[in-house]
């Protein structure tokens, strides 16, 4: 069925990137703050608000959701949510992302509940390093997330990175290997200013553009025409046909004109645009209309009016969205 949500730009929209949790067992940087706090329980929607959220969304011509977090791994009932998510008619594909640090537990199960595709955060390949972008983790433990995914016959298993200038710019090219190596997609990716995570993000912008540069130094780019129906924008790498390679550009390339999706956060507001203030308190009309759900339908398309065009993110470091990124569902 085709969408029936169309917004006052003529975007259909037919993604849906639910957040299941503002949680997460990592604090990466560009994320959130050291002292970051999370939401209390009762106002984070439970898993059966969330199931009725995606069969709402799905009966309406929504194809594609993308459940994310913070880890959405670490929420309870996961599994079985993404098996109820996965059967319902009229869903193309459920597909996640995750920081893979659940993976070595969860990833045979996630295959087998239906989850069709999965991407993985991993920024750079050097525990210290690592330790420092997440605050806490282990890069064992997400190297061998990926490896279980790769074992679990996922449909596609694929890398991002977001990129910091005095970081992890210097590991592009050794990033690339790794995903090459394997045999798996990988996408850069710009820092977004959402949320003050206590660093000057205008000074370690690295853009896309000097990305590319890196990696031309290694590797022949082809120009792909391949749209996962994202904002990534896809090259080939010549004699390595089994790697993409993505980069998504916020600060360099606007992809809002094409945009297909809103998102839903841990606490159930519907945010019409990652870089944008504007959203819809569904989880009051989800709690005020338990058995009827043409108010909610009515809301949601009202909504979808006051979608934004456009992000209005700027590389000058400045915040504009004081929402953190775990909370936004990235
Ligand atoms: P596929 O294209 O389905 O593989 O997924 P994706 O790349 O859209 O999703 P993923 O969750 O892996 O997100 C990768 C990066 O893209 C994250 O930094 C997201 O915040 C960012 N992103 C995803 N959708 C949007 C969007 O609509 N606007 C902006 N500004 N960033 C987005
Ligand atoms: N800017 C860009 N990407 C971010 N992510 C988290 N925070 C930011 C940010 N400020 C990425 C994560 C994950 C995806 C959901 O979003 O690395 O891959
Ligand atoms: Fe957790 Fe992902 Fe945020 Fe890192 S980027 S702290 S892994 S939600």
């Amino acid at each position: 069925m085709a969408s029936n949500w169309v917004d006052g730009f003529g975007r259909t929209i037919d993604y849906v990137r639910m957040s299941v949790t503002d949680r997460c067992d990592f604090r990466c940087i560009y994320c959130m703050s050291e002292d970051m706090t999370f939401l209390p329980r009762e106002q984070v929607l439970t898993l059966e608000e969330i199931l009725r959220s995606a069969q709402l969304f799905v009966a309406n011509g929504v194809t594609k959701i993308r459940l994310t977090g913070g880890e959405p791994l670490v929420r309870k009932g996961v599994v079985g949510l993404c098996e109820r998510i996965s059967a319902l008619p009229g869903l193309r594909e459920l597909v996640m992302t995750t920081n893979g640090s659940q993976l070595p537990r969860y990833a045979r199960p996630l295959a087998e509940a239906g989850v069709k595709r999965l991407n993985i955060s991993l920024d750079t390949l050097d525990p210290e390093r690592f330790r420092e972008m997440t605050r806490v983790g282990d890069l064992q433990q997400v190297l061998d997330g990926i490896e279980a995914a790769r074992e679990a016959g996922f449909e596609s298993v694929k890398i991002n990175s977001v990129v910091i200038k005095g970081r992890n710019e210097d590991e592009v090219l050794r990033l690339a290997d790794f995903a090459v190596s394997r045999g798996l997609d990988l996408t850069f990716i710009e820092e977004m200013p959402l949320g003050h995570v206590g660093r000057d993000r205008a000074r370690s912008l690295f853009s896309s553009t000097q990305v590319r540069d890196l990696l031309a130094q290694q590797y022949r780019l082809m120009p792909s025409s391949d749209d996962s129906g994202g904002p990534a924008r896809y090259v080939h790498l010549q004699d390595h046909p089994q790697t993409r390679i993505g980069f998504i550009s916020p600060h360099s390339n606007n992809f809002c004109s094409t945009c297909n999706r809103v998102r839903l956060t841990a606490e159930g507001k519907l945010l019409l645009c990652l870089g944008n203030e504007h959203d819809l308190d569904m989880r009051s009309l989800l709690r005020r209309h338990p058995l009827d759900d043409q108010p909610l339908l009515d809301a949601v398309r009202t909504a979808l009016k006051y979608k934004p065009e456009r992000h209005e993110f700027s590389a000058d470091g400045d915040v504009q969205i004081v929402r953190f990124m775990n909370a936004s569902g990235g």
